[in-house]
């Protein structure tokens, strides 16, 4: 018991979770969370009880009472485009506040970033990546490529056993979360038992709704100064549930692609007609045509040349 070597502190003693609440500002980072992000109401749960738990951790110390630094590494599973790395880059924030992680910053990486190409080049690299991301948060995206085990000489294998040994000994200022699809992930950790053991909170992200698609598109629009218009928010929804149906599709991120297609298509129809003179609104605003003209809604329904489920970024 470490407790001895510290001042006692009486079972009368008092603790205000309130105020340890309050001085964090992590209400903060909470409540940018719920502005920015439609749904994904089991994830935000998730945050608030992560959350207690380490303030709880914060009196717990102050009272001398046991407090082995919680394991925080994390899994964030689901499918392109579900808010995995816009939250993982919320927790870093919110780790900081805590005081958990000195800096709070996120490193985002692939097995690329990771894995050399050449014998002794993984070593450097990963220890490069973990250096520069000491102090805040290690995001693996499409963590499972690591393990190969169809190569039997991976060097992958070597960023795992580097990334596993480094997770445990600054496990009071590194926090790592691997991100991915739900079924590769849980095949990665049946695997890689080693991995699995070191993950404290696995956080899944379940698709979204196409009511809540409609809703992210209204939030990203207001926060880019674009307007529907009515007819054009019919459109929308018609788009959406058309792309929800077809191969690639990634949920918000398939939206915010739609809506930069829908700006270009608007800045050419008012291009084109150019002489005339234009109110704010005409800047403003989005229509039916911009939307309509997408090769979604051309039959038979095609395959979007552009990959967007492909790469987790
Ligand atoms: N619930 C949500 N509400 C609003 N925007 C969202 C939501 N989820 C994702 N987005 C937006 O969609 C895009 C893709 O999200 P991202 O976090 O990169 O997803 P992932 O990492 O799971 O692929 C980002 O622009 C993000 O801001
Ligand atoms: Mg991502």
């Amino acid at each position: 018991m470490n407790s001895v070597l510290k001042d006692p502190v009486g079972d009368d003693a008092r603790f205000n979770l309130d105020a340890a609440f309050r001085d964090s500002h992590v209400a903060d980072v909470i409540e940018k969370l719920e502005a920015e992000l439609v749904g994904l109401a089991p994830v935000k749960t998730r945050i608030r009880d992560i959350c207690s738990l380490l303030l709880v951790d914060t009196l717990r110390r102050q009272a001398g009472l046991s407090t082995e630094a919680p394991s925080l590494h994390m899994s964030f599973t689901g499918n392109p485009g579900t808010g995995k790395t816009t939250v993982a880059l919320r927790m870093a924030e919110i780790l900081h506040h805590l005081g958990y992680v000195r800096k709070g910053h996120m490193v985002a990486v692939t097995r690329d970033d990771l894995v050399g190409q050449y014998i002794g080049h993984t070593a450097p690299k990963t220890r490069e990546v973990l250096k520069r991301a000491m102090g805040g948060v290690l995001f693996i995206d499409e963590a499972y490529y690591l393990y190969r085990p169809e190569n039997e000489r991976d060097y992958g294998q070597e960023a795992i056993e580097i990334l596993l040994q480094e997770m445990e000994n600054h496990r009071d200022d590194l926090v790592v979360i691997l991100a991915g699809y739900e079924d590769r992930m849980d095949r990665f950790f049946r695997s890689n038992p080693g991995m699995s053991s070191r993950i404290a909170h696995h956080i899944a992200f379940p698709d979204y709704s196409s009511e809540e698609l409609m809703a992210i598109a209204q939030l990203m629009l207001e926060q880019m100064q674009y307007m529907l218009s009515p007819d054009a928010r019919s459109t929308l929804r018609e788009y959406i549930e058309r792309r929800q149906k077809q191969p690639h599709f990634a949920n918000a991120r398939s939206v915010r692609n739609a809506l930069d297609r829908a700006r270009l298509r608007q800045a050419s129809r008012l291009f084109a007609k150019r002489t005339a003179s234009l109110a704010k609104r005409d800047l403003m605003t989005i229509e039916a045509e911009d939307i309509r003209a997408s090769r979604v809604f051309a039959e038979p329904a095609p395959v979007e040349t552009q990959r967007e489920g492909e790469l987790q970024t």
